[in-house]
């Protein structure tokens, strides 16, 4: 069977794509025989049929390999692939959407305000404040990695953070600001549908878990078990299949949390398609679960050929 990696493409996310790439081929190349990996543009459906490829392993991350465009492209040609169809992929991708539709089943969601830059400066920081307090946290609707997220404090901040935003995105997410541990939980369905072990995620400096501290070694620790109380780790557990389940996701998804001292998880977001990187979260937690690397990426695809 040949199994295609995708990476690449317009997301700029494109650069973690392909460090994920450079990981999965060798196990899949040695699983199979042969792997190949194809770039995310336009000539992917030619090299797709030139290939004559049996399955195909995204590791594309953020528009248009996320969103449910590949999975699109892929539907129509028949082609199996690995992670969630288009309609869950295009609802998990939009952090708005998401939110909305979990809601309905009961998520703890951080308060939000969507704004549009259409309604001007003045009144979206008014609005903001207003409505979610002093500090927030303004985030892009479709991308992965921190790409694009700021955080704010008070008026003047606040106004220079949506201004630097919406010369990116007219409509963005903003979001009060919760005090809490970052933690995060992989949803893997094999033959069973199992909840990873938990992570707490810390960097070295105490700083935020952005797109730098995510990629560079040593730069955060996974600590797996997170060392959380019993009944919150419970709860991200179940609230972790929630998500899952209820975006109607595939094969594989990471939800990420915000736990406050006391109470409930906050959900921050699913990933459709965590991370395969060697920094990378799921296969961190999957190795914890007595699952290595070639393994997990070698059950999907034989499961997405079956
Ligand atoms: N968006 C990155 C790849 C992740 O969720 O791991
Ligand atoms: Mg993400």
């Amino acid at each position: 069977k040949t199994v295609a990696v995708i990476s690449g493409g317009p997301s700029p996310e494109a650069e973690v794509s392909r460090i994920a790439a450079n990981r999965l081929m060798p196990s899949l190349t040695r699983h199979y025989g042969k792997a190949v990996q194809l770039e995310l543009d336009k000539q992917l459906p030619e090299q797709l049929l030139r290939h004559e490829v049996d399955v195909v392993f995204p590791a594309t991350y953020g528009p248009q390999g996320e969103d449910g465009c590949l999975q699109g492209l892929l539907e129509v040609m028949g082609i199996p692939y690995i992670g969630s169809r288009p309609q869950a992929s295009a609802n998990a991708l939009n952090k708005v959407t998401t939110k909305r539709i979990l809601s309905h089943l009961g998520m703890p969601l951080a308060k939000d305000l969507v704004i549009y830059a259409s309604d001007g400066l003045e009144k979206n920081v008014n609005d903001c404040i207003e409505q979610l307090g002093e500090q927030v946290i303004i985030k892009p609707f479709s991308q992965g990695s921190g790409i694009g997220i700021q955080f704010a404090r008070g008026y003047d901040q606040l106004k220079a953070c949506l201004q630097e935003s919406f010369s990116k995105d007219h409509e963005l997410l903003v979001e009060e600001f919760i005090v809490g541990r970052e933690i995060t939980a992989g949803v893997l369905e094999l033959d069973t549908t199992q909840v990873l072990p938990v992570i707490e995620i810390t960097t070295c400096d105490g700083a935020w878990y952005s797109y730098e501290y995510r990629y560079n070694p040593g730069m955060s620790d996974h600590i797996i078990p997170a060392p959380i109380p019993q009944e919150q780790y419970r709860r991200v557990q179940e609230l972790t299949l929630l998500a899952h389940t209820g975006l109607g996701c595939r094969d594989i998804s990471r939800s990420d949390f915000i736990v406050p001292e006391s109470g409930e998880p906050i959900l921050a977001e699913l990933n459709n398609l965590p991370g395969m990187t060697p920094t990378s979260l799921f296969p961190d937690s999957a190795r914890h679960a007595g699952i290595e690397f070639e393994d997990l990426v070698c059950c999907l695809v034989d499961q997405a050929l079956k």
